[in-house]
Formats: structure tokens, C-alpha cells, sequence
């Protein structure tokens, strides 16, 4: 089997999802900011050593994506993050793009940068440790929005990431993120991500991607923020796997984000899909619904390292039990 194939086995492995905490500088900083910390450098490594080594992460987390800075920083004892976590038995990752940036005459869409120069830096992250990488399509649901130019460059810029990732030996998550803002039904979120999907495959087909050593991170197929009408956990669990049907058996994994869902409906989302049979596992990489307690309880305060490694592994316990339950409800 290809090394490529044993690590995206590795991270959707029974009862393990991946930790995504690799929020660009701004983000990561607004993100401080709103938690009453000042967002030095210092600072966000500091945030990220309180996630990474939060007592028995390993038991419900496989791999931890971190951002650039990350990975060129160490933990408090002077070893690297990667070297660090990889201590622990958890797979570093590094996200690879360079953000979403406004897409040239198509107002209210975006298309993600990041190839240029991606093959070199790929090689960089690959001897920092990186096992695996992570980019980010962002589609917008609007009146006339998605259009299919947007679609379609995201679609073929995440295909170019993944193979050059395979080359370099590194698992690429494909992530084309549907967003939840706006008022769609969830009947909508489920056309245009099955739509993406659709181009994507093609995409990735085109490029002779190798399915088995890719994580997909999709959205949940979910209402808008702003619609009128909150979907169960059972309904998001049938559309979303509805949707994920047209998925080729060979897919290595589907790992979700959490796209700003409040904690605990994501989880309850996550743990309703197990019951649906899929030939590849259905586990998480969020953000937001995992560090987003830890970093409330933290606040920047040493004496609360404790308190925010206590509310991260909370949030990995319950995802990790959502998901565990998945080998009994669907023996082999
Ligand atoms: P959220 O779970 O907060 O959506 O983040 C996941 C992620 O990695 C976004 O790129």
C-alpha cells in the first residue's frame, strides 16, 4: 500500500478524527482578540501548545492541522510542534493555501490561492514532518450564487493541490467547503454540494488523484444560518450522506468541518450519521465545534491552561465516542 494510502487510513481511523487548528495569523488573531488575549505571536503558540498537548488528545484525534507559523514554532520544552506531537502519536498536517481571495468579475465569490511555488513548499513541509496538508474551496450560496466558473476553478485548483500532494508523499484533505451563510434550505445546500462534488470527482479523475489517499472534508449538507426552519440531526445525517452517496468506494475518508454549527449540534449531526451505512467512515475535523470552548475557557490565562485543555477534551471525547459508535452499529 502507498504511504499516502496507510497515513489517510491512519487519520479516519476507528474512532479518530482530526483536529483542525490552523487558522491563518488574522484569523487566528481576530479570534484572540475576541477572547480578551493580545495576539502576538507569542501568544497564538502558546494557544496551540495548550491544544496539541491537552492530555489524552491521541485517544480521539489522529492528526492536527496546523497553520505555517505553527510549524515553524516549538512547544515550551524547545522541540518542534511537529517533532512534538508526533511524540504523542499524532500525525502533523499543514494547511497549504493561501486563502480565499476575491474571485475577478464574479462579485460575492471567491477562488483559493496557494500553487504557485507549491510543489517546492510541499518538499519544506514534508521535512518540517508534515504527513499531511489541507486546502480550503470556499462556494457561496446566494440568489444567483454558486455560478459554475466558481465551481469549476475551485474545483480544479483543489485537484492541482491534491495531486501535487501525492507526489510529495503527503495526504491531501480536499476540502470544498459549502458555506452556511444565508437563508438556503438545506434542500439547496444539498443541490449545490452535490453539484461540487460532481465537478470535483471529475477534477480529481482528471488528474489521476488516487482516492484512497485523500481525506474529503465536506461540509454537512445543512440550512443556512438564516433560514427559518432548523433541520434534526436525522435529516442532516439522510441529506448529507444522500449527497456523499455518488462517492466512489475507494475514498480513503470523509472527515467533516464544522462550518460555525454551535459544538454540540455538530456533534449530534456527527453521531446521527453513523447509523447510515457507507462504504468509508464518516468522522470530523472540526475547528470551531472543538477549540472554540477550549480557547472560551483559556482566555489567555496561565492558570487556565487546564480549564481550556479540559474543554478541548471534552469536545474530543464526545466526537470520538459519535464516532466509535459506528463499528457497532455497522459491523464489518
Ligand atoms: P470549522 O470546523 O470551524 O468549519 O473549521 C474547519 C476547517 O478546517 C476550516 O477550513
Amino acid at each position: 500500500m502507498s504511504t499516502c494510502r496507510q497515513i489517510a487510513a491512519r487519520m479516519v481511523g476507528p474512532g479518530k478524527g482530526v483536529l483542525a487548528a490552523d487558522e491563518s495569523i488574522a484569523t487566528m488573531s481576530s479570534r484572540l482578540v475576541g477572547a480578551g488575549v493580545e495576539p502576538t505571536a507569542e501568544h497564538r503558540r502558546q494557544y496551540r501548545e495548550l491544544l496539541a498537548s491537552t492530555p489524552g488528545l491521541v485517544d480521539g484525534v489522529s492528526g492536527i492541522i496546523f497553520a505555517d507559523e505553527t510549524l515553524h514554532q516549538h512547544f515550551s520544552d524547545g522541540r518542534p510542534f511537529a517533532e512534538a506531537v508526533l511524540a504523542l502519536g499524532i500525525l502533523p498536517g499543514i494547511k497549504v493555501d493561501t486563502g480565499a481571495k476575491p474571485f475577478t468579475g464574479r462579485p460575492g465569490e471567491t477562488i483559493t490561492e496557494g500553487l504557485d511555488g507549491l510543489a517546492e513548499r510541499l518538499d519544506g513541509y514534508a521535512e518540517l514532518g508534515a504527513a499531511f496538508a489541507k486546502w480550503r474551496a470556499v462556494i457561496t450560496i446566494a440568489d444567483r450564487l454558486p455560478t459554475r466558473a466558481a465551481i469549476r476553478v475551485n474545483a480544479h485548483a483543489l485537484a492541482r493541490y491534491a495531486a501535487a500532494c501525492q507526489q510529495a508523499g503527503i495526504v491531501p484533505i480536499v476540502e470544498p467547503e459549502v458555506l452556511m451563510t444565508g437563508d438556503h434550505s438545506r434542500h439547496r445546500c444539498a443541490e449545490v454540494t452535490a453539484e461540487v462534488h460532481g465537478v470535483l470527482l471529475t477534477e480529481l479523475a482528471e488528474l489521476a488523484v488516487d482516492l484512497a489517499g485523500i481525506v474529503l472534508k465536506p461540509n454537512m449538507v445543512i440550512e443556512g444560518v438564516d433560514h427559518a426552519e432548523r433541520s434534526t440531526p436525522e435529516q442532516v445525517a439522510e441529506s448529507t450522506v444522500d449527497v456523499l452517496r455518488a462517492l466512489p468506494t475507494d475514498l480513503a475518508g470523509v472527515a467533516f468541518l464544522s462550518g460555525g454549527q454551535a459544538p454540540e449540534r455538530a456533534t449530534a449531526n456527527l453521531a446521527a450519521m453513523q447509523h447510515l451505512p457507507t462504504p468509508w467512515p464518516l468522522t470530523f475535523s472540526f475547528g470551531r465545534a472543538l477549540v472554540d470552548p477550549a480557547l472560551a475557557a483559556w482566555a489567555g490565562d496561565p492558570a487556565r491552561v487546564g480549564a481550556g485543555q479540559a474543554a478541548l477534551a471534552e469536545r474530543v471525547a464526545a466526537n470520538a465516542a459519535a464516532v466509535r459508535r459506528r463499528s457497532e452499529l455497522q459491523p464489518a
